[in-house]
């Protein structure tokens, strides 16, 4: 298993055990973090955008040309901003702590 952190728009920390293989959409999900996750990775929505803490961005894999024009829709994104639904838990990501952009709740009222 492997350990991710969220932590959600109150500045609350959550830390999950995760399987290899499933996307970091559905570990937030499962830890009742706030990502909707509407087009199920799909990639035309951005409902599923999470911040990555500093030290980890630089460590995954690459975004997508694809994923980057939809972060560019999403609303709070800085410059570690990805789509959850597009990061695939390995073992080398054990110990991934990212944050839920605050602005998200805004949107969904
Ligand atoms: S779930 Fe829609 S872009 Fe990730």
């Amino acid at each position: 298993m492997v350990t991710v952190a969220f932590t959600d728009a109150d500045g609350a920390e959550v830390q999950c055990e995760a399987e290899e293989g499933v996307s970091l959409l559905e570990v937030g999900q499962a830890a009742g973090m706030p990502l909707e996750g509407t087009c199920e990775g799909q990639m035309a929505c951005s409902t599923c955008h999470v911040i990555v803490a500093k030290g980890w961005f630089d460590r995954l894999p690459e975004a997508s040309d694809e994923e980057e024009d939809m972060l560019d829709l999403a609303f709070g994104v800085e410059r570690t901003s990805r789509l959850s639904c597009q990061i695939d838990v390995t073992a080398e990501l054990d110990g991934l702590a990212v944050r839920i952009p605050s602005e998200s709740r805004d949107m969904s009222g």
